[in-house]
């Protein structure tokens, strides 16, 4: 697994009026079925990280640019009920690379944080699992898209699909939801299984969280793991310069 955004400059490039910057920035993701708490921890954590000085963006799948977010209200829009998978799978790719090209390659490049709400994985679990497209269709997609790209850290939160579809519609002024939260549940049973076989089979890159916690104590926990991040890179990088 690729990790290239390890050498942080806490010391070297301090905090400028942006924030604390590093060399070559970092990848944070935040996956998980309908209505798990994606969203709500992506803001605790950008205001935790910009309390702490840190550079950092928030930003989201499908969307994030305004080419992105015009693909989102086609993908999301419960009018396309009967839209091809490969259609849904490529305009999710189509998106991606935008934010890639407009959004995370120029940010990592400067050394900020970036927090993304959904990425890749949620491909494979949506696409792959819930959808049933081979995956080695969707790996090589993966490839074409983000070339060596990969997040530093994935936290994937699990969730019963009953429970998140509720929490998720109860945010809704109609009550009936988008496009996938309208999906059966064995849809959304066959995402969360896809999530919890990717967590497995990447848990080096990936954290998963029970989202039966309250709001609080899950960003807590999601604290840990990015200050264990933050930690590992600078020890990484001190370890380069003491071999130096
Ligand atoms: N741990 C939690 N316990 C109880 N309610 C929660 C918890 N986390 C989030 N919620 C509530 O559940 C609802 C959905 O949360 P949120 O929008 O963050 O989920 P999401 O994963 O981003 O959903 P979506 O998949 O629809 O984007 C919100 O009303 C939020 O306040
Ligand atoms: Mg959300």
């Amino acid at each position: 697994m690729f990790h290239g955004f390890s050498n942080i400059f806490f010391g070297i490039n301090p905090q400028n009026k942006f924030g604390i910057l590093m060399k070559n920035g970092l990848l944070i993701t935040l996956e998980g079925p309908e209505g798990c708490g994606k969203t709500t921890q992506c803001k605790l954590l950008y205001d935790y990280l910009k309390q702490k000085k840190y550079s950092v963006i928030k930003t989201r799948e499908p969307g994030g640019t305004l080419l992105g977010e015009n693909i989102r209200n086609i993908l999301l829009n419960p009018d396309y009920k009967n839209i091809d998978i490969l259609c849904e799978l490529f305009l999710y790719n189509a998106a991606r690379a935008q934010l890639l090209k407009e959004i995370i390659k120029p940010s990592l490049k400067s050394g900020k944080i970036i927090i993304c709400d959904r990425f890749f994985d949620a491909t494979l679990a949506y696409q792959g699992y819930g959808r049933d497209i081979p995956k080695n269709i969707i790996y090589s997609l993966d490839k074409i898209i983000l070339r060596k790209i990969l997040p530093d850290l994935t936290i994937v939160f699990d969730i019963d699909p009953e429970d998140g579809l509720k929490r998720a519609l109860k945010t809704k002024d109609n009550k009936i939801g988008d496009r996938l939260e309208q999906e059966s549940l064995y849809f959304h049973q066959k995402v969360r299984e896809g999530y919890l076989s990717i967590a497995k089979s990447a848990p080096k890159r990936t954290k998963l969280i029970p989202s039966s916690q309250s709001i609080e104590k899950i960003h807590k926990i999601v604290c840990t793991y990015v200050e264990k991040l933050l930690a590992k890179k600078v020890k990484e990088e001190f370890g380069l310069i003491n071999e130096n």
